[in-house]
């Protein structure tokens, strides 16, 4: 099968979007307009053309006061609708989605406000679009334990529909380390973990995740490939990587897609998946991220159908319902 209907047709798994990410410069005016936010942008196009990175940081900073937006359960419901109805239209099956609370807390937002919405239209998209969904809160790793131990204080009474949580924002100088403590309780409280973990950080930072944080999946991970023993013990452990190709060459980690090591990883035998990252800044969601590095870096119907499995296989999902997905 042509490669190109291959990928239109594979129904896909996601494990690593934010849903924060997710928000399209049209709906950031629109939700702006209706709440009474300004934005300092005069129109759309220009949004969208300020959306230049060359760092994670250059594109955080742009990606929060894109939140400032969000202030309402209606505002998180309809921003997680739009997500689930773009890639239901993809073929995606399933979708692990990230949101950080701390963003929106931070600006007075509450974390039932931003956690009511986001799982009314979970329960909404598997009914009309027969996606199924899992949730994973992320603490934000630029600020303090105690603040992420506030945050995991704050979602105690919904945990029985969070699986896992995760870590994100400014990776170099705030390691896995920092937050060994609140993660060790995350898992007593019954949460699987996963970590940004080798996007722009050192592979050190990925060994930290393993061994300090206990996750069950590394988030990028790219940087792996600088350290050959911690190749060997990510391929020997099975250990997924959700590998973000589009966010990795917007934010400058790779000039070109060309560049990108996603080839690499299967060659060498990791269990690599493709995933969106923040779709609405770096110019796709699933699709796109497929299409862009089959063409760059000549990808087989193999890779494609493994990348597939390899996601299956990733999510966190119970035996029956992998099963029906394979
Ligand atoms: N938050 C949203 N997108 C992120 C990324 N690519 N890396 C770290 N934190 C993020
Ligand atoms: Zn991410």
């Amino acid at each position: 099968m042509d490669t190109g209907v291959l990928i239109e047709r594979l129904p896909k798994v996601e494990l690593h979007v934010h849903i924060e990410g997710t928000l399209e410069p049209e709906q950031l005016f629109a939700f702006a307009r209706r709440n009474g936010v300004s934005v300092r942008y005069p129109d759309v196009e220009a949004l969208r053309a300020a959306y230049r990175f060359h760092d994670l940081q250059s594109f955080l900073d742009l990606y929060y006061e894109g939140c400032a937006v969000l202030l309402t359960e209606q505002d998180f419901y309809e921003l997680t609708l739009a997500y689930l109805r773009r890639v239901a239209a993809q073929g995606v099956v399933h979708t692990e989605i990230f949101f950080d609370p701390q963003s929106h807390t931070h600006r007075g937002v509450a974390f039932a406000t931003v956690f009511d919405g986001i799982s009314r239209a979970l329960a909404e998209g598997e009914r009309s679009l027969g996606i199924t969904s899992r949730l994973i809160l992320c603490f934000l790793r630029h600020l303090d334990e105690a603040d992420a131990f506030d945050t995991l204080r704050q979602a105690e009474p919904y945990l029985d529909r969070i699986v896992a949580v995760g870590l994100d924002s400014s990776e170099v100088g705030h390691p896995p380390s920092k937050f060994e403590r609140v993660f060790a309780a995350a898992r007593e409280h019954g949460l699987l973990t996963v970590a940004h973990a080798g996007e722009e950080g050192p592979p050190e930072y990925i060994r930290e995740a393993l061994d300090l944080l206990k996750v069950s999946r590394i988030d990028h991970g790219v940087r792996c490939l600088e350290d050959d023993a911690l190749v060997e013990r990510l391929v020997a452990e099975r250990m997924p990587l959700t590998v973000c190709p589009l966010s990795n060459v917007r934010l400058g980690g790779f000039a070109e897609m060309r560049d990108h090591p996603l080839k690499r990883l299967l060659d060498r035998g990791l269990c690599a998946t493709v995933n969106s990252d923040d779709p609405a800044y770096f110019g796709g969601y699933m699709t796109e991220n497929f299409t862009a590095t089959q063409a760059a870096l000549g990808l087989t119907a193999d890779d494609i159908l493994t990348l597939g499995r390899n996601a299956i296989e990733a999510a966190f999902l119970d035996a029956d319902a992998r099963e029906r997905l394979l």
